[in-house]
């Protein structure tokens, strides 16, 4: 048996129950893995009051771990007994040991503890998919990032402002507007005081962005389509403030002839070869110094509640991670 933390029915953070579990031992395919860190993500929250289905009923909460594999399954070859890793997998994360299908997790550089991969793993695979796949950030462009302070946010602003976008970021108090500043935004709007749109044109001399990337989802939309230039996209890949309502498309025409995606990391990295390339792209810009990785908060694992209340109550910045 194992300390987890599990869910047997959806809703506010106080169903996060600290429990013991079971773990098998790993099946063909499969690894188990001593973890080291866990790291919490706004995905988890979804799942945790039902916005998401889980799949099984009770489950164990958390989407990215990070620790040493302790078994191998049958057919498993290029990971042995001893390896570190990192996995960012549908629920399980939130544990002390957990059984992960092996070709889901990637080698950890030395360099790279696990408490800063369960920092990172997520929130950074997810910033490179959105920065190089969804849209090609390149010298110049505009880019407005909500919620820039947070953990995907702070490493968007970094990783953008290394490509040599000219980033723009929205925070809700004046030390994320610090923060956020530290770590490669230019420009700060405080959009729970400021109109956010009128900051973007005056920041951009009405010239406006190339892509917004919104993961606050009901709170910034439509006013986040008035950023944005003719053909250019809005990628809305979150929900913190609640989700988006279904809308008309010819909003997109309206607004000039804007592209809209709602991507999400499984689909860009669902294959193990893209898997692997977006964790060494992940690799290279934190090894080069390019994206610092802020573990800001960190918590026992019997205290995931705390962590979840505190994210939802835009209490954090930057990572959070949970220690067995
Ligand atoms: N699609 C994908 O592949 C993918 C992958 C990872 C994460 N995400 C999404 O990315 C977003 C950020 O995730 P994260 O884990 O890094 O969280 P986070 O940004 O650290 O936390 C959420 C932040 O959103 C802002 N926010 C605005 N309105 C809010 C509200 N009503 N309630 C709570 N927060 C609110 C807060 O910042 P301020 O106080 O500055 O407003 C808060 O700190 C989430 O929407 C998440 O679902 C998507």
């Amino acid at each position: 048996m194992v300390a987890a933390v599990r869910v047997h029915k959806t809703g506010g953070p106080e169903v996060l129950t600290y429990e013991e579990v079971e773990i098998p031992a790993p099946g063909p395919g499969q690894i188990r893995i001593k973890q080291g860190a866990s790291g919490v993500n706004f995905i988890d929250t979804y799942f945790r009051s039902g916005l998401y289905p889980a799949p099984t009923m009770p489950f164990v909460s958390g989407n990215e771990s990070a620790g040493e594999v302790t078994a191998v399954g049958s057919g498993v070859t290029d990971l042995k007994v001893g390896d570190r890793v990192a996995v960012v997998a549908a629920l399980g994360g939130y544990a002390a040991e957990r059984v992960v299908p092996a070709d889901r997790a990637v080698k950890l550089p030395d360099s790279i503890g696990d408490e800063q991969a369960a920092g990172m793993m997520l929130k950074g695979m997810t910033a490179e998919y959105l920065l190089q796949r969804t849209f090609k950030v390149e010298k110049g462009h505009n880019v407005l990032i909500h919620a820039a302070a947070g953990g995907v946010g702070l490493i968007l602003g970094q990783w953008a402002n290394h490509l040599g976008a000219n980033v723009i970021g929205t925070v809700g108090t004046k030390e994320k507007g610090e923060l956020a500043k530290a770590n490669g935004y230019h420009h700060i709007i405080y959009y729970r005081d400021e109109d956010f749109v009128a900051r973007v044109k005056d920041i951009t001399k009405g010239a406006l962005c190339e892509v917004v990337y919104d993961g606050v989802g009901a709170d910034t939309f439509p006013a986040s389509l008035d950023c944005i230039k003719p053909l250019g996209l809005f990628a809305s890949f979150g929900s913190a403030s609640g989700p988006i309502k279904a809308f008309d498309i010819n909003l997109l025409q309206q607004k000039g002839s804007l592209f809209a995606t709602r991507p999400t990391l499984n689909t860009y990295n669902a294959k193990r070869d893209a898997l692997v390339k977006s964790a060494n792209d992940l690799f290279k810009v934190v090894s080069s110094g390019a994206v610092k990785i802020a573990v800001d908060q960190k918590y026992a694992l019997k205290d995931a509640q705390k962590a979840h209340r505190d994210l939802e109550g835009r209490k954090t910045t930057g990572s959070i991670i949970l220690v067995p």
